[in-house]
């Protein structure tokens, strides 16, 4: 087979070696290009751009194949905790029952939240965005703690406290935006029970863990844990090549999260949900307006840069509406809705040409909404999910020899050399 690709270019041609995956993927490696031409690529969205090579996650978008380490998605969502996922991701490998523990061990260690960053809460309008005050808050822990990132148990410390304070500082804005008292991490609960405990306690009812529930949770989370090299991810790269600290890196991601083309559409979907039981439950009028090339709106939740079939967490994030809606005794008008908006968009000719599918936010909101999360905190709850997965790329970046400032180029359309005209110049010409 050739190992190289080549360029012709106005009379001239260059070799650029090829470099393939380990599921065989093909690129055109063109470190070169620029040095040895002059030539850069232009590549809006950087949609036939590698960016990294990467042992993290694999997925194949024709097939709707996602692994985490080599694992299927689908059985670390039978099988396995959003801990232990992370631990998968984070470190490379499942852990042993000892490295468990460990992990286990330093996450309660470090689940408070510095008393002082309450004052920050307290101070935001109500009406704050939660992704807003989590972004400024993770980038705020800096201020709090050390960025220790030099030798891996460093590395190690920074990583653990930043996953297990997330959640903490996630269910405090919740109670907060409340006007209720912030309840306290418990050491004898396990991280997503935890994570509900704090959200839902209160002093007059207290807060009933159910493993359903808490199982659901472990698998939205599993679900949302690492996608490749997606806005965010390539946001907390970007941001980490400048070698800023792990808590300024991450909080970028969580700004670039909040976009509703990205992890905002989960929000977006059940607010078009609630749209359109609100209106009576039409449809067709919906679709006709996604399809429609002058009309900016899009069915939220469905589409994907990557997947072109069905996403395969979106799967997995349907039957699990069906189960914890069932276990739960809730009938939810939303997703009568949202199956019957599926089955109208499936057999339409606009999304099947175009292999437009139910991705992952989808079906999410509705099993977030079964278990009690308000509206507005459905991106913090994938932003949690996505934490790990944004730890192990950076953590990858920053053990790569190659990892470099990251600095695209451009192709320049705007004027030539104009020479500059004093003001009093430009007023008398126009007048
Ligand atoms: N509704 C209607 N039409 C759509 C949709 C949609 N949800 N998504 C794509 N299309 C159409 C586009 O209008 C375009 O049509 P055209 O070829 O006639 O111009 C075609 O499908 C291709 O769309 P692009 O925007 O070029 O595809 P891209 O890969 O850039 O977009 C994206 C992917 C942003 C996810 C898009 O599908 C979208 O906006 N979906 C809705 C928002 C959403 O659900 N985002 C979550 C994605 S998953 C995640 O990030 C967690």
């Amino acid at each position: 087979m050739t190992e190289h690709a080549k360029l012709v270019y106005n009379g001239n041609s260059i070799d650029l070696p090829l470099v393939e995956g380990s599921e065989g993927e093909m690129a055109i490696d063109i470190t070169k290009l620029r040095s040895e031409t002059g030539l850069v690529t232009l590549d809006y969205g950087f949609a036939n751009t590698g960016s990294c090579l990467s042992e993290i996650t694999f997925m194949d978008g024709e097939k709707g194949i996602l692994r985490y380490r080599g694992i299927p998605v689908e059985q670390l969502a039978e099988h396995s905790t959003f801990k232990e996922t992370s631990y998968l991701l984070i470190n490379g490998c499942l852990p042993s029952q000892e490295e468990l523990t460990e992990f286990s061990v330093l996450l309660n260690d470090h689940s408070l939240v510095h008393e002082d960053m309450q004052i920050f809460y307290a101070n935001y309008p109500r009406q704050s965005h939660p992704m807003g005050i989590l972004s400024s808050m993770v980038n705020a822990l800096r201020s709090f703690y050390p960025a220790l990132q030099i030798t891996e148990e460093e590395i190690n410390m920074t990583v653990t406290r930043l996953l297990s304070k997330i959640r903490t500082m996630a269910a405090m804005s919740y109670k907060f935006s409340r006007g209720h008292k912030v309840v306290y991490p418990r050491p004898d609960l396990s991280y997503c029970a935890n994570f509900l405990n704090m959200m839902f306690d209160t002093p007059v009812k207290p807060y009933e863990i159910d493993e359903d529930v808490v199982q659901a949770l472990n698998v939205f989370w599993i679900l949302h844990a690492d996608h490749e090299q997606n806005c965010s991810t390539s946001a907390v790269r970007i941001v980490g090549s400048g070698r800023v600290n792990l808590y300024a890196a991450i909080s970028a991601g969580i700004a670039a999260l909040w976009g509703p083309l990205h992890g905002g559409a989960n929000q977006a979907v059940i607010e078009m949900l609630m749209d359109i039981h609100a209106s009576g439950g039409d449809l067709k009028t919906m679709v006709k307006r996604a399809k429609d090339p002058n009309d900016p709106f899009r069915l939220m939740g469905f589409g994907h840069r990557v997947y072109k079939t069905y996403d395969p967490r979106a799967k997995i994030m349907k039957a699990m509406c069906d189960k914890i809606l069932k276990k739960l005794k809730i009938v939810d008008p939303l997703l009568d809705l949202a199956k019957r908006l599926e089955e109208i968009a499936l057999s339409d000719a606009y999304f099947v040409d175009r292999n437009l599918y139910p991705n992952i936010d989808f079906y999410s909101g509705i099993v977030l909404r079964a278990i009690g999360i308000p509206t507005n905190m459905f991106t913090v709850m994938f932003a949690i999910g996505r934490l790990p997965g944004w730890i192990a790329q950076w953590k990858e970046s920053i053990d790569d020899p190659r990892w470099k400032l990251s600095r695209p180029r451009q192709i320049y359309t705007g004027p030539k050399q104009t020479d500059y005209v004093p003001i009093k110049k430009r007023d008398a010409r126009k007048n």
